[in-house]
């Protein structure tokens, strides 16, 4: 069993980097990408890549028309292949039994009837997407009842890049995980990755172990970040640092640095979806006191949102109602154009609420996609949203600036003029503790650090 050509469903996220990668390090394989959106195919064939991650152009520009391919021809590329990656999206289901928590699985059976309807031969079927457990049991199901002359093998493959550091994980993943039931199968994927990755990185495992330590992973990522977002509330109350509280732990080896910044709460699509899920299984399976213990990391993530929205208004004297606000950033963390579950979801539609003009700028999310993400607001609500070109006209007459995402170049902003602009009192609500409080007190502007002491009441 040796790989020779590839069919990804799904050019999101995920998908199309993963893929790029796979092209640029394994040029004996034809790699081609297929989605149902049209448009997006046509983005990925493009100068301008419907995803931004850095380094992502350069490689897509060096495997593109070589060996990777992005096609909107579904069935053709599924039959053309001896591999098929499914990519697609399994958002949190929003209807009918399990709505709210359950993934919603129509996008993954849609992909696997299509696979079992043009497949040819013999075809390694790669979950990709973050799934429930077991879920491979109703792939090999739909797979099973095909005609003659088809087989196939179902491996379960997640993905653990994270958004803004794709291209770098992908070259150098701390591991690739590769669940299967049959060792010949998960070989044939092994030795792709080992075109680039070390051996003992390469980890296989049975199905079921590969599909929880997916879900796994991203619940233990996440509640880090309520765990030490919770501490932050409480450093505020007493007068300690979050950040010297992070460092002084991160020094455990047993606990370790990484995911211990405070913040305005986790975004990204993956997080909450995969913990809801795991939440709705462990009730399904009747563990309902492990069901709340994970469920808990969402709440606190929710509440720590709208913690920070409530913070800003009660500093502006309790009542934002007409007061420009900028806000720095949109997307849920720097080098990302991602918006989704972004935290300044939940603060910009807080503070809209209470009656706030919102000036948005982030360097990579256009005007379009913070308004749709902020379409529930309502019609009367999106007037009070402007998005700006830059940061300095977010915050010209501003009486508070939230700085929301970390991006670099929000470190050395031109303070001083900044802080001419701005309306007296002037405040800014930093959220993920990126700017120089110091310099900025000095120039006038009172300044809020999530979990700093100076926030503590008197
Ligand atoms: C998604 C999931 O969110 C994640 O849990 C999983 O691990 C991988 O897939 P992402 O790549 O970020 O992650 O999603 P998205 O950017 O929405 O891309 C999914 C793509 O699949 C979309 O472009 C969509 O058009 C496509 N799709 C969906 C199909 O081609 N066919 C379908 O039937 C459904
Ligand atoms: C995550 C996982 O890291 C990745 O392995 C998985 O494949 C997909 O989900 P991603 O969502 O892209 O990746 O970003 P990540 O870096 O994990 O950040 C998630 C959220 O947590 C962001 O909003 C980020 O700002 C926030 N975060 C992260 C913190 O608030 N504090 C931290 O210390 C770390």
């Amino acid at each position: 069993m040796k790989i020779s050509s590839i069919c990804c469903i799904g050019a999101g996220y995920v998908g199309g980097p993963t893929m790029a990668v796979i092209a640029d390090r394994c040029p004996c394989i034809r790699v081609v990408v297929v989605d149902i959106n049209a448009e997006r195919i046509a983005a990925w064939n493009s100068d301008s890549l419907p995803v931004y991650e850095p380094g992502l152009e350069e490689v897509v520009r060096r495997a593109r028309g070589r060996n990777l391919f992005f096609s909107t021809e579904i069935d053709s590329s599924i039959a053309e292949a001896n591999c098929v990656f499914i990519s697609v999206n399994t958002p949190t289901k929003t209807y009918g039994k399990g709505a709210g928590k359950a993934s919603d699985l129509r996008y993954l059976e849609a992909c696997t009837r299509r696979i079992a309807q043009f497949a040819r031969g013999h075809t390694l079927v790669v979950e990709k997407s973050t799934l429930p457990v077991k879920s491979a049991e109703t792939v090999q199901a739909i797979l099973s009842v095909v005609s003659e002359g088809k087989t196939f093998d179902v491996l379960s493959n997640p993905e653990f890049l994270a958004e803004g550091s794709a291209i770098q994980d992908l070259f150098n993943p701390d591991r690739v995980l590769i669940g299967g039931q049959c060792s010949e199968a998960c070989a044939a994927l092994a030795a792709v990755y080992a075109n680039w990755v070390p051996l003992d990185r390469i980890l296989t495992t049975n199905l079921w172990s590969s599909e929880m330590a997916k879900l796994t992973a991203n619940a233990f990522l996440a509640q880090r970040v309520s765990s030490i977002n919770a501490i932050s509330a409480f450093c505020e109350a007493t007068g300690a640092d979050v950040e010297e509280v992070a460092q002084a732990i991160g020094k455990d080896s047993r606990i370790g640095p990484k995911f211990l910044k405070a913040s305005a709460g986790f975004g990204g699509s993956c997080f909450k979806k995969d913990i809801l899920n795991l939440v709705y299984l462990c009730e399904h399976h009747g563990l309902p006191e492990v069901a709340t213990y994970w469920e808990q990391v969402v709440i606190l993530n929710e509440w720590q949102k709208h913690r920070v929205a409530r913070t800003v208004v009660e500093k502006l004297f309790n009542t934002v109602a007409g007061k420009r606000i900028a806000i720095l950033g949109f997307a849920f963390k720097k080098d990302t154009n991602d918006t989704r579950e972004t935290p300044a979801i939940t603060v910009c539609l807080d503070l809209l609420e209470e009656g706030a003009q919102l000036a948005v700028y982030d360097p990579k999310v256009s005007k379009a996609s913070v308004l749709s993400a902020l379409a529930h607001a309502g019609p009367t609500s999106t007037q009070q949203i402007f998005s700006v070109p830059s940061a300095l006209e977010a915050c010209a007459g501003a009486d508070a600036v939230v700085v929301l995402t970390d991006w670099d170049e929000f470190r050395t902003l031109e303070w001083m003029t900044i802080a001419s602009s701005m309306r007296q009192p002037a405040w800014v609500f930093d959220t993920r503790n990126c700017l120089d409080a110091q310099f900025i007190r000095k120039l006038g502007i009172n300044l809020w650090g999530v979990g700093k002491p100076s926030n503590t009441k008197k």
